[in-house]
């Protein structure tokens, strides 16, 4: 098949790239080749004659967003649209990736596919808007929500982390928001068979078990080895510019009832990051 995938000098879309060159025909295309946002993106998209878009370009720096809201909702909201536009005029499917951010994390149980989205900040909100669009204008459509996505080709916590403990032996972590980390290559590789199924709809996808941001750095630093405390914290002592959701952990419903499958625990998919990225042999 062939497939486009926008944001490909990202985290994910690096991975992306690589995961699904083997079975299909695979352009990648960034910022340089392309600004989403543009009037013109449309056409130039259909103008790749693709088979299936992924799309993976975002503006993902969270507190950027809120301290920006006309910029994330450019890129988020009307730059999806645009992908969506695109689609729609070549009568394909697009897959469009989204956030456990589209949550309030008031629910207090892991979220379904079906619950009331309400999302407490401008990234959240201008996600939900792509996904908003995605639905309106395509009826061949995957949306992926994944959660505490890292990979080896971007900046992400467990490098954060890494190199914090390094330098400092002491590192102070919050624990209390709780989620499911991600790993790119997991979640790439359930991307390939989604794709391949044409089973539309709306998935959440992420690494099986729960921990919070000082039980994700925690683990980091012990499988690595390094020789550091690691401390808990609460939110109210680490203030960021955007409030998050305490309790994003999203339940892999639809995934597991069609793919008979679970991702595997985030542990697992941490390790095997520590191995891609040479922390640990
Ligand atoms: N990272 C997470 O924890 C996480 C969690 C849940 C969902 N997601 C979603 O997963 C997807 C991939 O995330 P990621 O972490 O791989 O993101 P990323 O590394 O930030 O990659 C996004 C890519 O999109 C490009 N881009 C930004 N604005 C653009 C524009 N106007 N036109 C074209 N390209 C543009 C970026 O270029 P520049 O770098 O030059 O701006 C970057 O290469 C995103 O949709 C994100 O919302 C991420």
């Amino acid at each position: 098949m062939k497939v486009l995938i926008t944001g490909a000098k990202g985290m994910l879309g690096t991975d992306l790239c690589r995961e699904l060159a083997a079975d299909h025909q695979v352009t990648g295309i960034d910022i340089q080749d392309l600004d989403i946002i543009a009037g013109e993106a449309p056409g130039k998209i259909a103008g790749y004659e693709p088979e299936l878009v992924l799309h993976c370009a975002a503006m993902t720096n969270v507190d950027g967003c809120e301290k920006d809201p006309d910029a994330a909702y450019a890129v988020n909201g009307l730059g999806t649209k645009n992908v969506a536009l695109a689609c729609h005029q070549l009568d394909i499917p697009m897959l469009y990736i989204s956030t456990d951010f589209v949550f309030d994390g008031k629910k207090g149980e892991p979220y379904c596919e079906w619950d009331q989205p309400n999302p407490l900040g401008h990234y959240g909100r201008s996600k939900l808007d792509g996904e908003k669009s995605v639905r309106e204008l395509l009826k061949k459509f995957y949306i992926v929500r994944t959660s505490w996505l890292y990979g080896k080709h971007g900046r992400n916590f467990i490098s954060t982390i890494l190199a914090k403990a390094q330098e400092a032996g002491t590192i102070k972590v919050v624990n209390d928001q709780v989620g499911s980390p991600t790993y790119a290559r997991d979640l790439c590789r359930a991307i390939a068979r989604l794709i391949s199924s044409n089973k539309y709809g709306t998935y959440h996808l992420s690494n099986s078990g729960v921990c919070s941001w000082f039980d994700f750095a925690k683990k980091t630093v012990e499988l690595s080895g390094i020789k550091a405390e690691v401390l808990p914290i609460s939110s109210s002592d680490y203030p960021t510019p955007t409030k998050r959701p305490a309790y994003s952990v999203l339940r892999n419903f639809c995934w597991e009832r069609t793919f008979g499958e679970t991702l595997r625990p985030w542990e697992e998919g941490l390790n095997d990051y520590l191995k891609e990225t040479e922390y640990i042999k």
